[in-house]
């Protein structure tokens, strides 16, 4: 390494975000076998469930924005602990279940080392890449909360926000425009209770009419399918398990799920209409991109070195009582 680069990377952790303490290598010594474990483990619930990965990543994303990337989203209501999960942006969220059998296996095999924060984080990789997604290398290192905050939960970006109030609740977390447009092709895959958009479907906003930017054969096509506000349909109609660029193709055709997804593509002027057609152009483009973005997403304020703790199970944080127990599950 040429003394200026090493200038630069000394000035870099030096100053740089709390993200600087995140590796690749920070399991090699103590679980080597950690990334095929969860592999493995993703693939088998992909099998089981098609949705498995949807849910996987979702977890990342909603432990990510609230106080960070520190497995807060996992823990159950207990003494102390005001359970994220029963916050208005977790409604309907489902896969705990999924979490608890990946922890399960990574524990047998290197027990009290991994967290469940660092699973999430390359559960969510195996999940877009085995259903054709991207790969990338993931960052290890972050430790678990021994806290939870509900109210952070509540104000988990909403499908009725505008692209102002979208943009700033990103910002919030440094993440900027381009993320937010890249990392919302997520909604590539996985469904959508009928819910989070049913207002769209007539009298939007009070106006009497439907939503004036959602495509009238589509918006037939989910008014056939919502039987009820439970129901769920694909988040996209046209390859609704594929991993793909078709986020950013159902935009421009009037054909994204939620309010907050064509508002992307629909809101006059906005600088995210680019980013859109950018993104949508090429496969290569959007993948390249959202790599980036979930690399920065799960960067977000981890706790790291000596802060938090490495749970044993990830719904509850570890107790001094039951320090010498087995009681993963
Ligand atoms: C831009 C702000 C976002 C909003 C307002 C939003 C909102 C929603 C809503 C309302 C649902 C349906 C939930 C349900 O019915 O259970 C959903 C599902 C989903 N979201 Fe988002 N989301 C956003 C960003 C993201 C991001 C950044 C990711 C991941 C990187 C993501 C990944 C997913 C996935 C995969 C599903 C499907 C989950 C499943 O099938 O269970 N979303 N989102
Ligand atoms: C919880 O999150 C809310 C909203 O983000 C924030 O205002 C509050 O300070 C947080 N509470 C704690 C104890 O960190
Ligand atoms: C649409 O909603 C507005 C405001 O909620 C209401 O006053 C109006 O009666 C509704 N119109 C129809 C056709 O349902």
């Amino acid at each position: 390494m040429g003394s200026f680069n090493f200038l630069l990377l000394f000035v870099g952790v030096l100053c740089g975000g709390s993200y600087a303490q995140l590796t690749h290598n920070f399991y090699d010594q103590t679980c080597p076998s950690f990334p095929n474990i969860v592999r493995r483990e993703v693939k088998r619930a992909i099998e089981t469930n098609i949705r498995a990965g949807a849910k996987l990543i979702r977890f990342h994303f909603h432990d990510c924005f609230v106080q960070g990337c520190d497995g807060s989203v996992l823990l159950e209501d207990a003494p102390g602990i005001d359970s994220e999960l029963n916050g208005l942006g977790n409604l309907g969220i489902q896969g705990l279940e999924i979490v608890d059998a990946i922890k399960a296996a990574v524990e047998r095999e290197c027990p009290g080392v991994v967290s469940c924060a660092d699973i999430l984080a390359q559960a969510s990789k195996d999940s877009v890449d085995l259903q054709g997604g991207p790969s990338w290398r993931v960052l290890y290192g972050r430790r678990d909360s021994r806290t939870a905050n509900k109210t952070g939960a509540d104000e988990l970006p909403s499908p009725f926000e505008n692209l102002d109030q979208l943009k700033k609740k990103f910002e919030d977390v440094g993440l900027d425009t381009i993320d937010l447009v890249a990392l919302s092709g997520a909604h590539t895959f996985g469904r959508s209770k009928c819910m989070f958009f049913s207002d769209r479907l007539s009298n939007f906003s009070g106006s009497g009419e439907p939503d004036p930017t959602l495509d009238p054969t589509y918006r037939q096509e989910l008014e056939r399918a919502c039987t009820s506000p439970e129901t769920r349909v694909n988040l996209d109609p046209t390859t609704p398990n594929t991993f793909d660029k078709n986020y950013f193709t159902n935009l421009q055709a009037n054909r994204g799920l939620l309010h907050s997804d064509q508002i992307l593509f629909a809101t006059g002027e906005a600088d995210t209409i680019a980013i859109v057609n950018n993104l949508g152009s090429r496969e290569e483009t959007f993948f390249r991109q959202f790599q980036l973005s979930m690399i920065k997403m799960g960067n977000i304020k981890p706790l790291t070195g000596t802060q938090g703790e490495i749970r044993r199970n990830c719904r509850r944080v570890n107790d001094l009582g039951d320090e010498a127990g087995h009681d993963v599950m």
